[in-house]
């Protein structure tokens, strides 16, 4: 990841290239405010809906921490929905849900990975109840639906979080497509020591990737594995505690003039191909059978036997080969419930997540490929 930085920076003064604005990918909209991260936008929402500790909002029971958090502290009621093994809300007891709880105000649906569920089947639910939709693009930055348009649109309001796919610290997007719900906001707060400091951790977080990435020998990977996962933590530490608005970062400004997105989508594209084409083992069974090139996927799941995942990761490290899981804040099933959430538990106890990420070269991709085939 690093790599990509210096890149960046080295090349930035020369490159004759203009370089498309981000938010020239995202959906066009009506409405749209971009702040440092996500969680304070899920906060500013629920402020701008004006929703009180009467009202509900529906999220899936595997869910990340800054999701839940901010619905949480901001008061209203949180509610689970369940779903299927692509986690993807199951519709009937959606339905059920619904028609059993007036307090429903808001729902999110989470493009898993980058692969897109279906909004519409989920809208035409809803319709004429007054719930709002907000979909979660945290996941999903430049995929496109099926249907042509860009992920983002089938709901009322779209939430994006750029440092989940680009080499940046901080930066998150909500826009509304809703006329009559503004959500611009004005009451952003001066960053002041303690925020740039998380800034600058995440770099370091960004840094440490890159170590990792070069570590020859699996101890000195261990080694940057535990100091970026520190690095991680100090920056989330804060962004968990201060709920507020801060602009975007001035690092993540800079650096979003320098990167090539059109590159960057096609390395994915071109990544995950090869692993959707020469991936033939039947120990891992892709979460979503089929990709299409407009998924961007931001790591592609795999389902794996539960009593197994550790020896492949740990076999698979040995070889300096990265799987990694995303349990840790993400696992929110009612521990009194875990039957009636089943397939969130299945996905936690049994997924691995396959890397595609754009700087793995071809040549890159072929060894791990060819190391996943021999396990
Ligand atoms: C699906 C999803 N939604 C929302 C968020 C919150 O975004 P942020 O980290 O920018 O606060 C995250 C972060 O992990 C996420 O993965």
């Amino acid at each position: 990841m690093f790599h990509i930085l210096r890149q960046l920076d080295k090349n930035h003064k020369s490159s004759e290239k203009v370089r498309r604005d981000i938010r020239s990918y995202l959906p066009p909209c009506e409405d749209s405010c971009f702040a440092s991260t996500g969680r304070s936008l899920v906060s500013l929402l629920i402020r701008r809906l004006g929703l009180t500790a009467e009202d509900t909002c529906l999220i899936p029971a595997y869910v990340p921490e800054g999701l839940i958090r901010p619905l949480r502290e901001s008061g209203i009621q949180v509610q689970f929905y369940t779903v299927d093994d692509k986690l993807f809300a199951n519709l009937d007891d959606l339905n059920r849900q619904i028609e059993n709880d007036p307090s429903i105000r808001l729902l999110v649906l989470i493009h898993p990975f980058g692969f897109e569920q279906p909004v519409r089947p989920i809208k035409e639910l809803l319709s004429e109840r007054n719930i709002a939709i907000l979909e979660d693009c945290a996941q999903s930055l430049f995929g496109t639906s099926i249907e042509g348009p860009p992920l983002g649109m089938g709901g009322d309001f779209s939430l994006f979080s750029l440092n989940k796919f680009l080499p940046v610290p901080d930066g998150a997007i909500l826009q509304s497509n809703n006329p009559n719900m503004l959500i611009t906001a004005d009451d952003f707060v001066e960053g002041q020591t303690e925020q740039q400091a998380s800034i600058l951790a995440y770099e370091d977080h960004l840094h440490l990737n890159h170590e990792l990435l070069q570590a020859r020998t699996p101890d000195t990977a261990q080694g940057f594995l535990e100091k970026t996962g520190h690095a991680y933590e100090r920056y989330y530490t804060f962004v968990n505690r201060d709920l507020r608005l801060f602009l975007p970062s001035l690092t993540t400004k800079k650096r979003l003039k320098q990167i090539d997105f059109n590159t960057f989508i096609a390395k994915r594209i071109s990544n995950t191909r090869l692993l959707y084409a020469e991936l033939k083992q039947t120990t891992f069974k892709f979460v979503y059978e089929n990709w299409t090139e407009n998924y961007i996927p931001m790591t592609v799941p795999v389902y794996v036997a539960p009593e197994h995942r550790d020896e492949i990761i740990a076999k698979l490290f040995s070889q300096n080969i990265l799987l990694s899981t995303l349990i840790d804040k993400w696992n929110y099933i009612p521990p009194d419930r875990e039957e009636i959430f089943q397939a969130e538990a299945r996905f936690i106890n049994s997924h691995l997540l396959l890397p595609i990420n754009e700087f793995l070269s071809p040549s890159h991709m072929e060894t791990i490929i060819n190391a996943l085939n021999k396990v």
